[in-house]
């Protein structure tokens, strides 16, 4: 696709997306659950958040270098979890894994990714964090998180917000299943995006590598969330957390947390990292905003780790407002991917760069000149919402 490169932001790259894939694909990336209202108030929390920025300072050269759980970062973004993205685009796990490792931000693989723990891992050699969903299948559990180990991968990321899978309509109207089951009206979608259609064609269907040869559970040929939930333990609870923490030896980062009583029990169990987080609200529709669950979060974690948010980070103004929350950084999902559907690891890699140039150019006109000057005082009305001296974003993590 030519014109990727001349896309100014991330929501052009969505529209470049949308007119290469079929409406099902798309509406299986784009969607949220039930009425949407979680998924839309990602974005809507961020836009009713307002800068007051600082004048006359000399920002002639400004630094994006972080602190990211535990290690470094060339600014304060990783790039979230995404699974069956394949779907989209033959590689495009692979593509996003090495735009991030380009980039120099940490890339998370998911446990449902159609490319396996080891491939990423000599693809693209960075930092790379494995994410987990709990299965019924623990043996199958136990083995993935012993591959991820062996492979060298830093970090366990543990999502803890799919007990069950979200009624996501658009999948459902969409009849739309992995395996793909073909209708009529899914073969008129196909055949209307050649590009897409001619992907699949030469390389076959792609599947969900980490799970290849896992004891399935029962189909639902029409609907793919509630087979991918299916496959999650419902039971799963604190002292199953507790189990993970013991065995695994590494960073352990915990995401899907909105509840400050829940983020105190994370800090006390052993994580190193929390991630607020709504699945990007494609689970629980009515779930707060992420960016507004924040401060809460932020202010019962007290700086004894890191916190991270995710959900509607489309600009690089919205890392700085996360960060003025007290987040040490966000996580992105759908803007990477955006990239990658547009234009494989070129589009992931330029998507990456939107981000990172908007954050630049914004910590220029807020008057700011280090990731670690943005305060609460940068937003109106929030300056004491959160108690600065627990700010997760000052603190190094504990280990
Ligand atoms: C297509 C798609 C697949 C996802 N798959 C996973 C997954 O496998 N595991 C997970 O923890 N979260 C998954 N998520 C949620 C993301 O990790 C992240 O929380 C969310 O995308 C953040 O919102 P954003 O897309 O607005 O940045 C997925 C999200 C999307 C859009």
């Amino acid at each position: 696709m030519r014109n990727v490169s001349l896309a100014h932001s991330i929501d052009t790259l969505r529209d470049i997306a949308r007119r290469r894939l079929p409406q099902a694909i798309f509406d299986y990336f784009d969607g949220g659950a039930d009425d949407e209202f979680t998924l839309n108030g990602n974005r809507s929390a961020f836009d009713s958040t307002w800068i007051v920025p600082r004048a006359l300072v000399d920002v002639s050269s400004v630094s994006l270098a972080c602190e990211l759980v535990g290690g470094a970062a060339s600014m304060p973004l990783a790039i979230a979890p995404t699974g069956g993205i394949g779907f989209g685009r033959k590689g495009a796990d692979i593509d996003i894994a090495r735009a991030a490792v380009a980039a120099g931000i940490p890339y998370t693989l998911s446990s449902s990714a159609t490319a396996s723990i080891e491939q990423i891992a000599e693809e693209a050699p960075g930092r790379l964090w494995f994410q987990a969903y709990m299965l019924r299948d623990k043996a199958w559990q136990a083995h993935l998180i012993e591959r991820a180990l062996a492979a060298g991968y830093e970090a366990l990321v543990i999502t803890v917000d799919l007990p069950v899978g979200g009624k996501r309509e658009r999948d459902f109207r969409n009849h739309l299943s992995f395996p793909i089951h073909f209708t009529p009206r899914n073969l008129f979608d196909f055949a209307m995006h050649p590009c897409w259609a001619y992907g699949l064609l030469r390389h076959g269907l792609p599947v969900a590598e980490n799970l290849r040869g896992m004891r399935p559970p029962e189909p639902d040929v029409a609907r793919i969330t509630p087979t991918l939930g299916r496959m999650c333990d419902p039971s799963f609870d604190w002292h199953a957390l507790q189990v993970i923490r013991d065995t695994w030896p590494r960073t352990l980062i915990v995401k899907g947390i909105l509840h400050a009583a829940d983020a105190e029990r994370v800090c006390e169990l052993g994580a190193q990292a929390v991630v607020v987080s709504n699945h990007g609200g494609r689970q629980l529709d009515g779930a707060l905003p992420a960016l507004r669950a924040l401060p809460a979060v932020v202010r019962a974690v007290r700086g004894r780790i890191p916190v991270l948010v995710d959900g509607g980070v489309r600009r690089g103004t919205d890392i700085l407002k996360a960060r003025a929350l007290g987040a040490q950084g966000v996580l992105t999902g759908r803007a990477a991917l955006w990239g990658a559907m547009a234009d494989g690891q070129d589009g992931a890699t330029h998507a990456l760069a939107i981000l990172r140039s908007e954050l630049e150019r914004a910590m220029q006109l807020s008057g700011v000149r280090a990731v670690a000057d943005i305060s609460p005082a940068l937003l109106h009305g929030n300056a004491n919402d959160i108690a600065i001296d627990g700010c997760s974003a000052c603190l190094p993590p504990k280990h």
